[in-house]
């Protein structure tokens, strides 16, 4: 029987170190809070003008060759990201052409921090019946064109000045604190390739999702709701930013995370104490640590990067397996979990064996 494996990944991390400190001189918060209530200590950022596009292809290169392929043998590409180049076309063509592959077909999908989870579903499918062989799954993101800030607040965290930005500034970072501070740019990637052994494999996904209260996250702006679809008062009205009930979204991430791992595992028959790993999407760390103690798994068992990262959205979880499986923690035929969370509401759960 033909099953999904991970046969290789890769990753890329921008060059802007951004220290809680650093927002804390553009915006009223501090290093103890960020670090207390959302286990951030520092994220990356890109230089301006680097897109989430550019920042994929090394992670995607480096994926296909740590698979010991060549861009050649990838016969589809499944591109996760909630931030793309372009409003249309998505990311996944204009992958096919940097990386020079065939003319394969290339999904993009918005599952947002969902992203991976329904990806990889979305392979593994494909891989098993047969459609594919080779899957490049590539989760990236760059949210630092997604912060809401002046060019004083850029120049500030840039260090081109040290002077105080101006109060309006400060005040409208300020009301926008909760989410400027979790985010940060990365991507990864994974080639999901057919195996005809035994005992690796995916074995399950549980993925889903509830509308209901789409905007308790989301963009508001720049959508065919509008009429041009973007124009000055939508930009005047801040339309085009981000928004989030914080603590609703932290509710349902703890609820439908632990639902998830916990129905998979279930009806798998898998004990907790049966996985080698457990791989979440990086939100928030104590999200994480909830469903972590639900399910009693040690600390050995369950790795982060949130603290360095931030919430790099659909590129988390690949980000987590590519240094897991580089620093040798996810041998052939370990039991690997995946969880995640992300707007929509979306959410999922793999079960492999690696
Ligand atoms: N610095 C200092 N104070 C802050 C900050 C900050 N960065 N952000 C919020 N606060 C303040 C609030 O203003 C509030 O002050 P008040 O009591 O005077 O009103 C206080 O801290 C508590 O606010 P809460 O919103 O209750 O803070 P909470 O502990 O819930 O943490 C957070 C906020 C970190 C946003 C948390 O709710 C969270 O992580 N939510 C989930 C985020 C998430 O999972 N997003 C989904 C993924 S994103 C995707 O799919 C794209």
């Amino acid at each position: 029987m033909t099953r999904a494996v991970i046969a290789g990944s890769g990753a890329h991390i921008p060059p802007i170190r951004i220290t809680n400190g650093m927002l804390a001189t553009i915006m009223e918060t501090s290093d103890e809070w960020i670090r207390e209530r959302s286990g951030v200590e520092v994220r990356q950022w890109v230089e301006r003008g680097t897109s989430t596009l550019a920042l994929s292809i090394p992670a995607a290169r480096q994926a296909i060759e740590s698979a010991g392929l060549t861009p050649s043998d990838i016969d589809m590409v499944v591109y996760a990201t909630m931030t793309p180049d372009y409003y249309m076309p998505g990311n996944g063509c204009l992958l096919q052409a940097a990386l020079g592959l065939r003319s394969v077909p290339c999904f993009d999908i918005r599952q947002q921090c969902s992203g991976f989870v329904y990806g990889l579903q979305l392979a593994d499918a494909h891989v098993r019946s047969g459609l594919a062989k080779h899957v490049l799954l590539v989760g990236a993101e760059v949210h630092s064109a997604f912060m809401p800030f002046g060019e004083a607040s850029w120049a500030r965290l840039a260090g081109a000045v040290d002077t105080p930005i101006p109060q309006h500034e400060w005040d409208f970072n300020t009301q926008n604190r909760h989410l400027e501070v979790l985010f940060g740019d990365g991507a990864a990637a994974v080639v999901v390739q057919a195996f005809d052994g035994e005992g690796r494999g995916v074995l399950d996904h549980l993925i889903g999702a509830d509308g209901t209260d789409f905007n308790r996250l989301y963009i508001p702006g720049a959508g065919t709701r509008n009429r041009p679809y973007i124009d000055q008062a939508l930009l005047d009205r801040n339309e085009q930013w981000p928004q989030m009930d914080g603590r609703y979204v932290f509710k349902m991430a703890t609820t439908k995370m632990a639902e998830a791992a916990q129905q998979i595992l279930a009806r798998n028959g898998v004990r907790p104490d049966d996985l080698s790993l457990v791989l979440m999407h990086q939100a928030n760390r104590r999200i994480n640590e909830y469903v972590q103690k639900l399910l009693g798994l040690p600390d050995s068992k369950v790795i982060h990067n949130i603290q360095k990262y931030g919430n790099t959205t659909a590129a988390t979880i690949p980000l987590l397996w590519d240094e897991a499986s580089r620093a040798g923690r996810i041998a052939p035929g370990d039991l690997v979990l995946t969880v995640a969370f992300g707007a929509g509401m979306s959410w999922g759960a793999n079960l492999m064996r690696a």
